[in-house]
C-alpha cells in the first residue's frame, strides 16, 4: 500500500524536527517574557533606590549593571511617532476635515461652486477644472449624492515638493495608505508632470506606486481598483485618491442610448444655464435618448442625482452606511418636491430613440412627468405646450444635430432655421438654449444667443448659448426681418410685431 510522505521514516523524522522546533519557539517567547518582567523589575528597584526617573547617565550606568537592552535610537522614536500620527489620522477620518477636490467639465466650474454652496456649510474655491472644499465623511456623502455636475470626487491625501525621487518617495510613503486603502483594496497610480525637475510620468508613476506599496504593506490583493492620482506642479506634488470609480455623471438610468447622446453632466449644465424656472413647461426637440429632458425633469422634482448609483468609497475602510444612508435621508428632504409636476416634452425624428428616450425616463424615475413623440422638427407638437399664456412662459432647451455626418453644411444650416420657425411661434420672454458645435449655424435659429460657457464633449468643444425669445433682434423682436414669412400663419401674439429667420423652408437633416 502506498503511504504518505509523511509516514514514511523521514516524515517521522521531519514531524519530530517540526516538534521540538515549536517547543523551542515556545521557549523562546516564554524566556523573553521572564527576561522583559526581570528588566522591569530591576529598573524600578533602581529608581526607587534614586528617588527619581533614572535619566540618560543613571540609564546608562543602571542599564550597564543590569544588562537591560538599550534606549531607543532617533528612527525607532521617529517610526513611533509615524505610527501614532497613522491611528490618529484613522481615528479623526471621518470625523474631521479633509481636503476634497470635485472635478467638472471644462468651463462649468462655476455652475458647480454654486452646486456645491448647496450641498455643504463648508468654504469653496473653484479653480480651473473644479472646486476645492475641506469635509468631513458627511460632506463626501452629499456631494456624491447630490452633485449633477461634478465628475470626480478626490480626495486630495498630501501636497510636498520634491525635486528628487528620494524624497518623492519617502514623502509619499509617510501618507497615511494603509488607514485610507485599508488591506484589500488594489490600485493604479496616474502621473502628470509640469513645468517640474520630476518631468517623466512613467518614472514618477512607478516610484508612487512601489512608495504606496511600501506605506501600506505588499501582498496579494482582491479588492476594488481605486485610482491615485499624482500631479507635479513647479515642483509642488499633490497627491489625490478618487473616491468615485465610475464618473458622477454615469447616474444609471440611460442604459439605452441614441446617435450622439450627451453627457449627464453637461445637459444638467445647458438646463440650469437656460434660464428655466421648474414650475413650467420644457421642450426639446432633439431629444434622443432624453438626457436634458431625464435631467430637467430630475431636477424639477428635486431627485438626488447619484441616488441611483454605487461609489468607490463605499468599500473603504472609512465607509460608514449608517451615516451615508442618514445623509442621503436628509439631503432628499431638503430637496425633494414631489408634488411638483412640471410639463416636460421631447421629440424626435428617430423612433429608436425615442423608444430609449420613454425607457431611459422611467428608470430614471420620470416616466410620470417626461412624455415623448416621434416627430421632425417641422410637424412636433410638443411646442403647444409653449404657447399657452402664463405668467412665467417655458423653455425650448435642446441639443440639435452637430452635422458630423451631415456633410453639407447648408443642409445643417436648414435644419436650424426650422428649428428657428418653430421658436417663431412662441411667445416673448420664453427662455432657448442650445449645446451646439458651430455658433454662426445656431445664428439661423434666429433668437440673439449669448454664449453661456465653452466646454468639451468628448474630445468636441462645444458651446452652451442662451436666449430669449423676441429680445432684440430675435424673430420675434419689433423690426426683425422677414419673421411673418418664416413663421406663416401660426404666429403667436407676439409675432404680429415681429420677423423671421433668414429662410422659411421646413427641412429635415439628412439620414
Ligand atoms: C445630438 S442628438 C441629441 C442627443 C440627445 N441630447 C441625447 O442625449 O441622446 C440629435 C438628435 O436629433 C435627431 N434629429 C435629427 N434630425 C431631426 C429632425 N429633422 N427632426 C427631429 N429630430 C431630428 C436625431 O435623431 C438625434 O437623436
Amino acid at each position: 500500500m502506498a503511504r504518505k510522505a509523511t509516514d514514511t521514516p523521514m516524515g517521522t523524522a521531519k514531524k519530530k524536527k517540526t516538534r521540538i522546533k515549536a517547543r523551542t519557539k515556545t521557549r523562546t517567547s516564554k524566556a523573553t517574557t521572564t527576561r522583559s518582567e526581570h528588566r522591569a523589575k530591576i529598573r524600578a528597584k533602581t529608581e526607587a533606590k534614586t528617588g527619581a526617573k533614572t535619566g540618560a547617565k543613571a540609564g546608562a550606568k543602571a542599564r550597564s549593571k543590569t544588562g537591560a537592552q538599550p534606549r531607543k535610537t532617533h528612527q525607532d522614536q521617529k517610526a513611533q511617532k509615524t505610527r501614532k500620527a497613522r491611528t490618529a489620522q484613522k481615528v479623526s477620518w471621518p470625523d474631521g476635515a479633509v481636503q476634497l477636490f470635485v472635478a467638472s467639465a471644462p468651463g462649468v466650474e462655476a455652475l458647480l461652486e454654486a452646486e456645491l454652496q448647496r450641498l455643504t456649510k463648508f468654504e469653496t474655491k473653484a479653480v480651473p477644472g473644479g472646486v476645492e472644499l475641506e469635509g468631513d465623511a458627511t460632506t463626501l456623502y452629499r456631494i456624491a449624492l447630490g452633485s449633477g455636475l461634478g465628475t470626480h470626487l478626490m480626495l486630495r491625501l498630501g501636497t510636498f515638493s520634491a525635486r528628487r525621487f528620494e524624497v518623492l518617495v519617502r514623502k509619499t510613503a509617510k501618507l497615511p495608505f494603509r488607514a485610507i486603502l485599508g488591506d484589500d483594496v488594489r490600485f493604479e497610480v496616474t502621473a502628470k508632470c509640469r513645468k517640474s525637475r520630476l518631468h517623466h510620468t512613467g518614472a514618477v508613476a512607478e516610484r508612487v506606486t512601489t512608495a504606496v506599496a511600501e506605506a501600506r504593506g505588499y501582498g496579494q490583493k482582491s479588492g476594488p481598483l481605486v485610482a491615485i492620482q499624482c500631479r507635479i506642479e513647479h515642483d509642488e506634488v499633490t497627491l489625490s485618491l478618487d473616491l468615485t470609480g465610475e464618473p458622477l455623471w454615469k447616474r444609471g438610468y440611460r442604459s439605452e442610448t441614441a446617435k450622439a447622446p450627451l453627457r449627464e453632466d453637461l445637459a444638467l449644465a445647458l438646463v440650469l444655464s437656460s434660464g428655466w424656472d421648474p414650475t413650467t413647461p420644457l421642450v426639446d426637440p432633439f431629444c434622443g435618448s432624453g438626457t436634458i429632458l431625464i435631467e430637467a425633469a430630475r431636477h424639477a422634482l428635486g431627485l438626488l442625482p447619484g441616488s441611483g448609483r454605487s461609489f468607490l468609497f463605499e468599500a473603504l475602510p472609512f465607509f460608514d452606511r449608517g451615516r451615508f444612508l442618514a445623509a442621503r435621508d436628509s439631503l432628499q428632504a431638503e430637496m425633494g418636491r414631489p408634488d411638483a409636476a412640471p410639463l416636460i416634452r421631447g421629440a424626435d425624428r428617430n423612433a429608436g430613440a425615442v423608444e430609449a428616450a420613454r425607457n431611459n425616463a422611467k428608470r430614471g424615475q420620470v416616466g410620470h412627468v417626461v412624455t415623448v413623440e416621434e416627430a421632425a422638427i417641422s410637424k412636433a407638437m410638443v411646442f403647444d405646450v409653449l404657447k399657452e399664456s402664463t405668467e412665467t412662459h417655458g423653455a425650448v432647451v435642446s441639443n440639435p444635430p452637430h452635422g458630423h455626418r451631415v456633410g453639407d453644411p447648408r443642409t445643417l444650416q436648414r435644419l436650424y432655421q426650422s428649428l428657428g420657425n418653430r421658436i417663431g411661434e412662441l411667445p416673448d420672454g420664453c427662455p432657448v438654449a442650445l449645446l451646439v458645435r458651430d455658433a454662426r449655424i445656431a445664428r439661423s435659429v434666429g433668437v440673439p444667443l449669448e454664449t453661456r460657457l465653452l466646454t468639451d464633449q468628448g474630445g468636441t468643444k462645444v458651446r452652451i448659448l442662451a436666449g430669449v425669445t423676441g429680445a432684440r433682434g430675435g424673430p420675434n423682436a419689433k423690426g426683425a426681418k422677414g419673421a411673418k414669412d418664416a413663421r406663416g400663419s401660426k404666429s403667436s401674439k407676439s409675432s404680429k410685431s415681429s420677423k423671421s429667420p433668414k429662410s422659411s423652408k421646413s427641412t429635415e437633416s439628412p439620414s
